[in-house]
């Protein structure tokens, strides 16, 4: 028990009222005539006028709606944020971040990104006329020498996914900020607002894909950006209403329902994930495991300076080939071969083929999204039934070296 413990210790210090926040801020039951504890799924598409142009709060379901703020007002108080925007999805809410720009202007986007946002930055925003340049931002040195007159947003994903290296959030922000008009957006879409704060750290933008951790229960795609800056606010509450990528009520009664228990969630994310890195680690049948929260990752020293814990998501290198690799994922019985990420349930994949196949293959190779590269999302579920089940696909997809044990 005790060296369970400490394996979760050492980290930055929790954010204050961070619990109370999740269930309290923007919940207030004082808001609504019916005094109703829980916010109503408010699903008018419109609402009643005064006056011509006078109106009490909300005019259109776009331009903003009753739940929709109650989610936003939650989630800027866990990023410890003046304000947050949600969206129809995290990539709906960096194709808003885009929308900042203009033709001519550059995003440096760290080299190891989700394979949608490599796509839309790629095959996308590059095509309606801004420059992209990917660089590896967990060097300081090659981001510094990157920015140019052009660069106008910076955009890091950290850890990156899905090799784990984790970007010094400080470091780039000491950096950005040298430079008038260059904006820092920080993906926080794996810490989650439980883990980690970019804001605070300096960064301009905290993104998400709500998708994963901050609904956690697998049943809504969203996306999330927090900003402390009146003036980007402004833009961007312009943009998302302009662009209207916006969520539905009901997304956001269960998004909001979801940040209920992000914190024990992502506590118990934590103690699963350390003890199946840890399992792994030691396991003949694989060549190499990643995960910030082991002693062996090689920014171990800063996750946990600018981190308060590290989330469900282990990467690891299965021994042998692709056949390996195959033979693994399909050999799971509990967790569920799928993409995406950071539900109650246990997930795995393989990014080469699925969620990083549309990353040009000399890229995946420079990254070592290999063949034998495995990503599993732990879950909630009993940790013995988790490590049984991991057990169990290791030795059909290794009998030989199973049976050296
Ligand atoms: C880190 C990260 N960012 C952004 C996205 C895109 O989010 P969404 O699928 O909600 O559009 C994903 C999706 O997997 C992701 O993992």
């Amino acid at each position: 028990m005790a060296h369970k413990a400490a394996a979760t210790e050492g980290y930055l210090e929790g954010f204050q009222h961070f619990a109370t926040q999740a269930i309290h801020t923007g919940q207030e039951p004082e808001q609504w005539n019916s005094m109703a504890v829980v916010p109503p799924i408010s699903l008018a598409t419109t609402f009643k006028q005064i006056a011509p142009g006078e109106y009490t709060g909300y005019e259109y379901s776009r331009s903003g709606n009753p739940t929709r703020s109650c989610l936003e007002k939650a989630v800027a108080a866990l990023d410890g944020a003046k304000y947050c925007l949600a969206y129809a999805s995290g990539l709906a809410a960096t194709l808003n971040v885009a929308h900042l720009l203009k033709t001519g202007d550059e995003i440096i986007c760290t080299s190891d990104v989700y394979g949608g946002t490599n796509r839309y930055f790629r095959r996308i925003a590059s095509e309606m006329g801004l420059k992209i340049t990917f660089v590896d931002c967990s060097d300081l040195k090659c981001l510094e020498a990157a920015i140019s007159p052009e660069t106008k947003l910076v955009w890091l994903e950290t850890p990156t996914n899905p090799t784990l290296t984790v970007v010094d959030i400080q470091g780039c922000a000491d950096i950005t900020q040298k430079h008038k008009d260059v904006l820092l957006a920080v993906d926080n879409t794996f810490m989650s607002a439980y883990f980690q704060r970019p804001l605070a750290l300096g960064a301009d933008l905290c993104m998400y894909s709500a998708t994963k951790y901050m609904n956690g229960h697998t049943d809504v795609v969203m996306g999330l950006v927090s900003v402390n800056c009146d003036k980007l606010y402004e833009r961007l509450k312009f943009l998302q209403n302009a662009l209207g990528a916006i969520p539905s009520p009901f997304d956001c009664y269960l998004l909001n329902r979801g940040l209920k228990t992000l914190h024990l969630r992502m506590k118990q994310h934590f103690q699963n994930a350390v003890e199946v890195a840890k399992y792994l680690e030691n396991d003949p049948r694989v060549e190499k495991v990643i995960f910030p929260g082991l002693p062996s990752h090689p920014q171990y020293e800063l996750t946990k300076r600018q981190c308060t814990g590290v989330p469900g998501m282990v990467t690891f290198y299965i021994k042998g080939d692709l056949e390996h690799a195959r033979t693994f994922l399909k050999n799971l019985k509990l967790f569920v071969l799928a993409e995406s990420l950071g539900g109650y349930e246990s997930l795995a994949e393989h990014p080469a083929i699925m969620t990083h196949s549309s990353v040009p293959e000399e890229m995946r190779a420079t990254l070592k999204i290999s063949d034998t590269l495995i990503r599993l999302s732990v879950g909630l579920e009993d940790i013995e039934d988790i490590i049984e089940d991991l057990d169990h696909a290791l030795k059909a997809a290794h009998p030989d070296l199973t049976n050296k044990n």
